[in-house]
C-alpha cells in the first residue's frame, strides 16, 4: 500500500486531501501542530479508517525526522502553514516560524531521507498570492514573485527554498501555486465560511473596501485532485499553477451566497452587505494561467462556482455543529487593522 504523509491535515485543504487520498487507497499519516485553525471535526468521518493515523508535531520540530524515517513515506504533501493574511499583519512571527523555518526543517530532513528513498517525492503546496497584485492578464509559472503581505512573503520564501534545494541538492520536490479555495471545513475566519456563518446567524456581511477585490475561486476538491495528479505525474523541480480561470469580485460572491441562502432558509433582517475598512496592503486581483497543468497533466477543474457555492452552503447548513467547534472569538473578531 502507498504510504504518504500529509502535513496540516487537520486544516481545511489538508483534511479534504486526506479524504481523497483514502478514497484512492493511500495510507495516510497526518502530521499537524493542532493550531487554532485546525479542527478534529474535519477528520471525524475517517478518523477510524485503518489507513489513517494522526501524529501531533510541529513541522519546525526536529523530531519530525524520526517520524519520516520511521514511516518511510513515498510522498509528503506539505500543507502545514499559518494561512490567514489578516493575522500575518497583526503578528508575522508565527508565519516566519511555520512557513519558513518549518519548511526549512522539512527540506533538511527530506534532503537526507531522499538519498536512500529515491522514489519518495515532496509536494510543497503554495499560493497565487506569491505573484502579488495582478491587475490585468494571468500569471504563468515563470512570472516573478512580488508578495504583498507577510503571509504571501513567507510562502514565497518557502517556495524559493524548495526550488533551491531541488537545484543544489537534487531533491525530488515539486511546488504548486493554487488560487483561492472554498468548500467544506474551512475555518470561518476566511471570507466564504464567514459570510455563510453570518447569514445563518442573522448578522451583517462585512466586505472589505468596496468589495471590488477579485479572486480566482476553486472548489477545494478540484485542488486536491490536482495535488494528487502532480504527486503521481508531475515533473520534479517544476512549479504548477492550479486555478479555475474564473475570477469573481468579493461583492458578487456575497450576492451569490445571499441568493443561495434565500432558496434554502428564511433570511433574518440583519443579513445585508456592510462595507468595512479595507485590509492594509490588500491586493486587488490575483489570476493564474493554469494551462501547464491542464495540458501536461491532463487535469481540469470539474466543479463550477455556482454549484460549488451551493454545495458549500449546504455543507455548513448541515454541519452547524462545525461552527460550535470553533472559538467564537476567532470568527467574529476583526483582525489585520494594526499598521
Ligand atoms: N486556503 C486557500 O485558499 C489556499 C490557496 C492556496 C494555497 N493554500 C495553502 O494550502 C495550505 C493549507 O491551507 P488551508 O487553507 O488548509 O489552511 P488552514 O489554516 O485551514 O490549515 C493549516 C493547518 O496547518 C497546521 N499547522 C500550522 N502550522 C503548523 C506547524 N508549524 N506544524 C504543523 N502543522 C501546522 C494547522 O494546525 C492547520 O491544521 C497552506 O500551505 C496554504 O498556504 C491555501
Amino acid at each position: 500500500m502507498k504510504k504518504v504523509i500529509v502535513t496540516g491535515g487537520l486544516g481545511f485543504i489538508g483534511s479534504n486531501l486526506i479524504e481523497l487520498l483514502l478514497e484512492k487507497k493511500y495510507k495516510v499519516i497526518n502530521i499537524d501542530k493542532n493550531t487554532y485553525s485546525s479542527n478534529f471535526y474535519n477528520v471525524k468521518e475517517f478518523k477510524k479508517n485503518k489507513n489513517y493515523s494522526f501524529i501531533k508535531c510541529d513541522i519546525a520540530n526536529r523530531k519530525l525526522a524520526k517520524i519520516i524515517n520511521k514511516h518511510r513515506p513515498i510522498g509528503i504533501f506539505n500543507l502545514a502553514a499559518e494561512t490567514h493574511v489578516d493575522r500575518s499583519i497583526d503578528g508575522p512571527e508565527s508565519f516566519i516560524q511555520s512557513n519558513i523555518i518549518g519548511v526549512f526543517n522539512i527540506l533538511e530532513i527530506f534532503r537526507k531521507f531522499s538519498v536512500k528513498n529515491k522514489k519518495s517525492r515532496l509536494v510543497h503546496i503554495s499560493t497565487d498570492e506569491v505573484y502579488g497584485d495582478i491587475l490585468t492578464g494571468r500569471t504563468k509559472e515563470n512570472y516573478p514573485y512580488n508578495p504583498s503581505s507577510p503571509y504571501a512573503a513567507s510562502k514565497a520564501s518557502s517556495d524559493h527554498l524548495v526550488s533551491s534545494y531541488v537545484r543544489t541538492y537534487k531533491i525530488p520536490a515539486i511546488v504548486t501555486n493554487c488560487s483561492n479555495n472554498y468548500g467544506p471545513k474551512q475555518h470561518p475566519e476566511k471570507l466564504i465560511p464567514k459570510l455563510i456563518y453570518n447569514i445563518i446567524t442573522n448578522k451583517k456581511l462585512p466586505i472589505y473596501g468596496k468589495g471590488l477585490n477579485s479572486r480566482e475561486w476553486i472548489y477545494v476538491k478540484d485542488h486536491c485532485e490536482a495535488l494528487i495528479k502532480v504527486f503521481e505525474k508531475g515533473k520534479i523541480g517544476n512549479f504548477y499553477n492550479i486555478g479555475s480561470n474564473k475570477n469573481v469580485i468579493n461583492l458578487d460572491i456575497s450576492k451569490k451566497l445571499i441568493k443561495i441562502a434565500k432558496s434554502k432558509i428564511k433570511l433574518g433582517k440583519n443579513v445585508k452587505i456592510e462595507f468595512v475598512k479595507d485590509r492594509p496592503g490588500h491586493d486587488v486581483r490575483y489570476a493564474l494561467n493554469s494551462r501547464k497543468i491542464i495540458k501536461k497533466l491532463k487535469w481540469k477543474p470539474k466543479i463550477n462556482l455556482n454549484s460549488g457555492l451551493k454545495q458549500t452552503f449546504e455543507w455548513y447548513l448541515n454541519n452547524i455543529k462545525y461552527f460550535k467547534s470553533v472559538n467564537k472569538d476567532d470568527i467574529v473578531r476583526r483582525l489585520g487593522l494594526k499598521t
